[in-house]
């Protein structure tokens, strides 16, 4: 049997066709000069495919599922070859979300967030001045514990079919035996001033140059770590040399991970939100994450329409972005660890609620989140990375995870003698109540931080049901907050636009998180004239060059499309 391959940006093959239960695709238009015209085509695999930032991790996934292996499987192979493959997001030194859905009905929602240490206090991150310092950014201060490897492995037990031993036989060979750097990882280490500060400048920066495309990789360290975890199962990982280098790593730059944090880490498995959108069935990621509230509310609040407008209208536009700004202040102040915080989640999940939003919305005037929710302030920050991969498999499961070390190349520590680099995760927590985070989120007490608490995430990753209960979409993100905007408009893209999926991923984009009160939109995306109603209306449009990392995959007749992300590097495979 052949395999479908796709690596952007020259995706290419067959036009999806009609499904009796998928209603006829329309073709997008997007404003004259967009930089990603509709009409593309996207990866079509019959049987099964993956979809991740990485081509070399996604044909992982597809050697798994060739062989047998389910969507699960697929999944865990495909996550631990990214940690070698796509290090700036890829680990085995962060932590994620797996949405399952299975054939047989079982749904499963796995939460391998990274925990607070044991010794992590509320202000842990204040100078002697009560100012916020940039230790839960960079260096050893600022990563949780890290729940990757635990969470992958559980995944696997619960609703796999293969050893944890064979799915990782993929990623232990990359790391031992190299690959090629391409360009898109290469330009990731290029862009890094993080890992040069630390040991993994060693093995990224050889003679204090970025490796360039082209240069093999190879990764003896991680091979090594990746082959006790095989071995040994998560005890490989959190307790015996690798936990012991860790520790030492923690102790050698003031760090506070202990064996105790590590021999303690336990992920957990919760059930996905269940939401529904014009007759659609959402399956998505509950708390600690608050991608599968932010957007049910948000889908919630723009189903009171009956009718959101032309895609990238001014009514679109003013819609879509109202309810992302009422939920994100919802999202700010109202979620954190279950563990630790009530979290009103059948109040936010509700139809009732959206109702309630809605009617706070003005069709003709942008609101300010001032008077919207008065207490909050925010100022931009930098960008951020994370990584989402989907995969699908022959026997109807689906698998939708979203991994991350936090910012690119996380808190750019990277574990002496065992070749992994790990998170700045804390950084998610409200560090300082009040006060932005590097995403620019001004987040409250609920996700203040306290010993052994899951930070709060945006994380989304989604799988979306048709009216028969079959998978239609999987699909999630990077992107800190605009995770959840880019993610649920890839879904509205599809099912209200009725876009094909390669042209849903390349529609333009918008992000509102209430807090900076602006209007997010992707450059050359926004008809001027659009613009100059949403500025007319009161909207504060902020313009970027791109929003989000988004990578989906879609059942179309016969089979199955894939689309990486257009505005990065990554690729599609199936078979
Ligand atoms: N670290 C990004 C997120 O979890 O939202």
């Amino acid at each position: 049997m052949g395999t479908a391959v796709s690596v952007t940006p020259s995706a290419r093959s067959r036009t999806p066709a009609g499904d009796p239960r998928i209603a006829p695709r329309v073709p997008a238009q997007f404003p004259a000069g967009w930089r990603l015209p509709a009409g593309e085509r996207a990866t079509f695999a019959k049987n099964a495919m993956a979809v991740s930032n990485s081509p070399l991790a996604s044909e992982a996934a597809t050697d798994i599922l060739k062989r047998g292996g389910n969507a699960v499987d697929a999944a865990v192979a495909l996550g631990f070859a990214l940690a070698v493959t796509w290090p700036e997001a890829g680990n085995i030194g962060g932590g994620g979300y797996m949405v399952i859905t299975l054939a047989d009905g079982r749904t499963a929602a796995m939460d391998y967030r990274e925990i607070a240490p044991l010794a992590a206090t509320r202000d842990m991150y204040l100078d002697a001045d009560g100012k916020l310092t940039d230790k839960s950014i960079v260096g050893h201060l600022a990563s949780g514990v890290p729940g990757a490897v635990a969470g992958m492995a559980r995944a696997l037990e619960r609703y796999g079919t293969m050893t944890l031993s064979d799915v990782m036989q993929p990623a232990i060979r990359l790391a031992r035996e190299g690959f090629v750097v391409d360009s898109g990882l290469a330009s990731s280490i290029r862009g890094t001033d993080r890992v040069p500060q630390f040991e993994g400048a060693r093995v990224f920066f050889p003679n204090g140059q970025p490796l360039p495309a082209g240069a093999r990789l190879v990764q003896p360290e991680l091979a090594r770590t990746l082959q006790a975890i095989a071995d040994q199962g998560p005890a490989g990982f959190y307790r015996g040399w690798v936990a012991d280098s860790l520790v030492a790593e923690m102790q050698r730059g003031g760090g506070i991970i202990t064996t105790q944090d590590l021999a303690q880490y336990s992920p957990r498995e919760r059930r996905p939100i269940r939401s529904t959108y014009r007759g659609f069935t959402l399956l998505a990621m509950p708390p600690s994450s608050s991608g599968g509230v932010t957007m049910t509310e948000s889908l919630n609040i723009l189903e009171t329409w009956p009718s959101l407008g032309a895609h990238g209208s001014t009514q679109w536009y003013h819609a879509v972005a109202s309810a992302y700004q009422r939920a994100f202040i919802d999202r700010n102040s109202k979620l954190g660890d279950p563990e630790f915080v009530p979290v009103p989640m059948d109040q936010l999940t509700s139809k009732a609620y959206a109702r309630s939003l809605r009617a706070t919305i003005n069709d003709a005037r942008a609101t300010p989140t001032r008077d919207v929710d008065a207490t909050m302030q925010a100022l931009p920050r930098e960008p951020m990375n994370t990584t989402h991969y989907s995969v699908v498999d022959q026997f109807g499961n689906a698998v939708a995870t979203t991994t991350t070390l936090n910012g690119s190349w996380g808190s750019g520590v990277w574990v002496r003698g065992a070749g992994f680099f790990l998170n700045n995760e804390m950084d998610d927590f409200a560090a300082q109540p009040g006060m932005p985070n590097m995403f620019g989120l001004v987040q409250g007490e609920q996700n203040a931080i306290q010993p052994g608490k899951r930070m709060l995430s945006a994380m989304s990753p989604t799988i979306v049901l048709d009216s028969s209960q079959q998978v239609l979409l999987v699909a999630g993100a990077a992107g800190g907050p605009t995770i959840i905007t880019g993610t649920s408009q890839v879904i509205l893209n599809v099912l209200d636009h009725r876009m094909n999926l390669a042209d849903a991923m390349r529609a333009p984009r918008l992000h509102h998180q209430a807090l900076p009160d602006s209007l997010t939109i992707e450059i050359g995306g926004v008809a001027p004239a659009v613009q100059d109603s949403l500025r007319a209306m009161g909207w504060s449009l902020r313009p970027v060059r791109s929003l989000v990392n988004v990578n989906a995959i879609m059942r179309v007749k016969g089979g199955w499309e894939g689309v990486p992300e257009p505005r990065r590097s990554g690729g599609a495979v199936g078979h």
